[in-house]
């Protein structure tokens, strides 16, 4: 353990996620168990700026890995992108004596950590976002948590569904990934779900769903992930629209499905996290201190096939970028051949087992 370590802060910062809580307290708990003290930042890297702060004992993080939310609080700091920001923020470390920061959050986080790392103080990053956007790792702290309270709601919703013979449009949060949308859509036995990375073929949906009807089906779940803009409630209302038509032309009621829209929104950012995400959450948190007090910076902490593992922070957004396609002029100079190729063969697999969920999806959903 490099020795110069005697306090380090931890903070919260961008979309809060529920598990945030209980990495805290395994980045308070494993830093105590070395011997450093810990500082919890509040409101993200605007504590830092504002000097806001707590020392955090262990009876400070006491009953707090089974509450949602972050205790911590989060903000997205615009401040802290200008150098008078990075300048306050800087002063204020200094003032407390923190060797060291551990960045919970998502990719807006690990942005400013690198920046901190830049200018001299070591920071390790944690994945905590529900949208699970952080192609270098397979799982984000608070994705499970999200899944779970999405097809909590969806499995209420198809229970009216099916008493009013009617199909709903949800769309769930995910930013720009369809993570959340396509793997509750399974879960919730819905007919399609409606994702950024697959092609969405509307009318073939339109045509699904009216063979399922004459089929004798009564309920519909569409899942929508709110990143395919313009869809969710236009889609809802084409159902409804084309289906009622149908019916007055056959002059058969049945057909129609009337629909309803329902955006679950951040309701799926609360709740108390599950046991998935609190045992992620403390495995990463534990890991964040240990890669800190060896000297180690600029890294996050990813679960790959099970196991906690590390990537440079540069590494994983140029990754991010590379899957999104929105790499810019020379982000790929500094990396080697082999990088390029692990980046290239991540994203190949992800693309992979996006394309055969969503088959297995597909083929269910009849
Ligand atoms: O990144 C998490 C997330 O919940 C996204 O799914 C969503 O697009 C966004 O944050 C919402 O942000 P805000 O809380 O600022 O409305």
């Amino acid at each position: 353990m490099a020795t110069k370590f005697r306090k380090i802060g931890v903070l919260t910062s961008g979309g809060d996620a529920p598990g945030m809580n209980a990495a805290v307290r395994a980045v308070t708990r494993a830093a105590l168990a070395r011997g450093v003290q810990v500082m919890g930042i509040y409101g993200g890297y605007r504590g830092m700026i504002d000097d806001d702060m707590i020392e955090l004992t262990s009876r400070e993080v006491s009953n707090k890995i089974t509450l949602g939310g972050t205790f911590l609080y989060s903000d997205r700091c615009l401040e802290f992108k200008e150098e008078a920001g990075m300048k306050k923020a800087i002063e204020t470390l200094k003032k407390h004596e923190i060797d060291g920061v551990v960045c919970i959050g998502g990719d807006g986080t690990f942005r400013g950590a690198t920046d901190l790392s830049a200018h001299g103080i070591p920071t390790i990053g944690i994945p905590g976002t529900i949208d699970n956007d952080i192609t270098a790792t397979d799982n984000t702290i608070g994705f499970d948590t999200a899944m779970q309270t999405v097809l909590e709601n969806v499995d209420r919703l198809r229970d009216t569904c099916e008493s009013h013979a009617r199909c709903n449009v949800i769309e769930v949060m995910g930013r720009g990934a369809g993570d959340i949308a396509l793997n509750t859509a399974i879960a919730c036995g819905a007919v399609d779900a409606v994702i950024p990375e697959v092609k969405f073929d509307e009318d073939a949906l339109l045509k699904k769903i009216v063979r399922l009807r004459r089929d004798g089906k009564r309920n519909f779940i569409v899942i929508v992930s709110e990143g395919v803009e313009d869809c969710s409630e236009r889609l809802a209302k084409r159902i409804n629209d084309e289906t009622k038509a149908l019916g007055e032309k056959e002059n058969d009621k049945t057909l129609w499905v009337e629909t309803k829209f329902c955006r679950l929104a951040h309701v799926v950012r609360g709740g108390s996290p599950t046991l998935s995400d609190r045992l992620l959450a403390t495995k990463m948190g534990v890991r964040a201190v240990d890669e800190l007090l060896a000297g180690k910076s600029d890294l996050v902490i990813c679960e790959k096939g099970g196991e906690i593992v590390t990537t440079e922070i540069k590494f994983s957004q140029v990754l991010d970028r590379m899957y999104k396609g929105t790499l810019k002029d020379g982000m790929l100079d500094g990396f080697t051949k082999e990088q390029l190729d692990e980046m290239k063969a991540i994203i190949a697999e992800k693309k992979k087992v996006f394309e055969e969920t969503y088959a297995l999806m597909a083929e269910l959903a009849n």
